[in-house]
């Protein structure tokens, strides 16, 4: 029987050979539940061909995150979420050494303290290099941690390889992993860093495609309330001196609760109900209150 052939492409619902005469680039086309446009296919699938780590930035809720899942779905294969803090240090995504346990064990007479590699813990980095299959490692908001953050992952992401120091054991990746970074855009990155990465920016998403993405998240809902909260959702985007716009992830939330307290549109546009999941900042209330006195905001 002919093997099966290797290159593959995923049409939404299911893998189907593509093209059969030409190599292997991977067509990254969002999926049921993750909408793309162009651009970000062609960023992610210039990433995937390079293997280079893809670097996406955009403000909250654009949708970073949702796409390493996507891409993950996609290539059928998992996720290895690291999300940073800003007291990540790039060795904790290697593996850290667990001397806490190891004192433990040897003052009550537990576990084999004799070997160290019974306390090497491997990090999210550590665990998508001994992956036996490509997996897909997602760096998520690497603008949190400090400059040098970025810039102490080059070595290993180049090389996709790293030695535990205290073992002499080295850890290879038997498959690169699609490495995906996101970026709030809280700091600037470093050049070195850039340079290795695949970048795209992510557009805070028009009306069009907003209304496109609460219909993923809603399917069944009154599109007459759907257009309204997304008109009235923009228009507070809008409002002067607002302090923290809500993003897209609040807009789906107000709409769960819309739905949920079975507001119709009457209601909606009477009351605006539920502000407090789309404002989070009392200036920000301050700001609406007096945009509607000045007559700069109707509901
Ligand atoms: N392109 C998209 N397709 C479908 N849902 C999206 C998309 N972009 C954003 N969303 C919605 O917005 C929410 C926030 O996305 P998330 O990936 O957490 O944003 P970010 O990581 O950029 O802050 C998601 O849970 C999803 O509901
Ligand atoms: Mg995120």
């Amino acid at each position: 029987m002919p093997a099966p052939p290797e290159c593959v492409r995923f049409d939404r619902t299911r893998w189907v050979p593509y093209p059969p005469n030409v190599t292997d680039f991977f067509r990254f086309q969002g999926t049921a539940s993750y909408l793309t446009n162009d651009a970000l296919e062609a960023a992610v699938n210039a990433a995937l061909a390079l293997e280079r780590p893809l670097l996406i930035r955009g403000e909250p809720g654009t949708g970073k995150t949702l796409l390493a899942e996507a891409i993950a779905e996609s290539l059928g294969t998992e996720l290895i979420h690291w999300p940073v803090k800003s007291t990540t240090r790039a060795q904790d995504g290697l593996y850290v050494y667990d001397t806490v346990q190891r004192l433990y064990d040897s003052r009550f007479g537990e576990g084999d303290v004799k070997d160290i590699r019974h306390y090497i813990r491997l990090g999210p980095l550590g665990r998508a290099f001994s992956s036996q299959k490509r997996i897909v490692l997602l760096i998520d908001e690497v603008d949190k941690a400090d400059l040098e953050f970025p810039n102490d992952l080059l070595h290993e992401l180049d090389r996709m390889r790293f030695v535990i120091a205290e073992t002499g054991d080295e850890v290879v990746a038997a498959k690169r992993p699609v490495v995906v970074v996101t970026s709030n855009n809280e700091k600037e990155l470093p050049d070195a860093f850039l340079r290795r990465c695949v970048f795209h920016f992510i557009d805070f998403p028009d009306q069009e495609l907003m209304k496109r993405i609460v219909k993923v998240h809603h399917p069944n809902i009154d599109r007459a309330l759907v257009d309204q909260a997304v008109v009235t959702f923009y228009r507070l985007r809008e409002l002067p001196r607002l302090r923290k716009r809500p993003s897209t992830s609040e807009l789906i939330d107000w709409i769960s609760v819309l739905r949920r307290a079975n507001v119709g549109t009457e209601r909606f546009i009477k009351e605006l109900p539920f502000l407090g999941v789309l404002l989070k900042k009392e200036q920000d209330i301050d700001a609406l209150v007096a945009a509607k006195k000045s007559g700069g905001f109707r509901n």
